[in-house]
């Protein structure tokens, strides 16, 4: 997760613990049988764990198993080691989409108390104008309750830029389109920390450690489900993907 003369740093400031013991330089260890974290954080040290990153082509279906044949995101990355998805898009949407055999990171971003922020990029039907804009902000009632806060931009013309850490079934689509604004295409531009613009349809990459390290840091605590709070930036002023047209 660092060079190892930055970790030998975070070891002499007392910041990783081995099983809840601060470490020592030097210090071997077991690593499928310890749990290590820096600044409380755990590491993903077991081996044999895998983080496939896919942009999603559309087309192609979430689940593991599909009994109509249509194609598979599982089809579209090593076979071995298995990964499932963490988390589902539709089969029309496209863009990211982790699978891993990490059991604990699945859970962590698909919990819906942990929060994650998802950020998508719609192209809709007409020009959404401020106040439909503000109703996906704010929340939306579709027949399942209201949606939480969001955070909603337009970055173009008939473009919706929206983070949500929901995950309800096809909520994208449908909060567009209870805002008079159907989706003609979605692309998820990212999952909390993550986000690629250079990877084309169909294509996966591994992540680097750092950017598992980041992933467990968003997710270190449940319950932080509070994107669209009052005074936060609008959609799209975070970490960009580049998706700038959708075309
Ligand atoms: N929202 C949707 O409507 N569809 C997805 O695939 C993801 C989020």
């Amino acid at each position: 997760m660092a060079s190892r003369r930055a970790v030998e740093d975070m070891i002499r400031q007392g910041r990783v613990l081995v099983d809840g013991e601060p470490a020592r330089l030097g210090q071997r260890v077991d690593v499928s049988g310890v749990r290590i974290t820096v600044d409380g954080v755990p590491v993903p040290v077991a081996p044999g764990l895998v983080y496939r990153l896919l942009n999603k082509p559309a087309g192609v279906v979430t689940t593991a198993a599909d009994p109509g044949g249509r194609p598979k995101v599982v089809d579209l990355v090593p076979t071995e080691p298995r990964v499932v998805p963490a988390g589902r898009l539709d089969m029309d949407t496209e863009g990211l989409l982790l699978l891993t055999n990490d059991g604990e990171l699945v859970h962590r971003l698909t919990h819906p108390s942990f929060g994650v922020d998802k950020e998508y990029l719609a192209q809709v039907e007409g020009n959404p104008r401020p106040a439909a804009l503000r109703r996906l902000r704010q929340g939306v009632e579709l027949e399942d309750g209201m949606t939480a806060p969001a955070r909603a931009s337009s970055p173009g013309a008939g473009l919706v830029r929206l983070v949500i850490h929901e995950g309800r079934n096809r909520q994208v689509r449908r909060m567009c389109a209870a805002v008079g604004h159907p989706v003609v295409r979605l692309v998820r531009t990212r999952i909390g920390p993550l986000v690629d613009p250079r990877l084309a349809p169909g294509q996966w990459r591994d992540l680097s450690s750092s950017e598992v390290a980041d992933l467990y840091a968003a997710t270190a605590s449940p319950s932080r489900a509070e994107a669209g709070r009052p005074g936060e930036p609008a959609a799209g002023t975070g970490p960009d993907v580049g998706y700038d047209a959708v075309p």
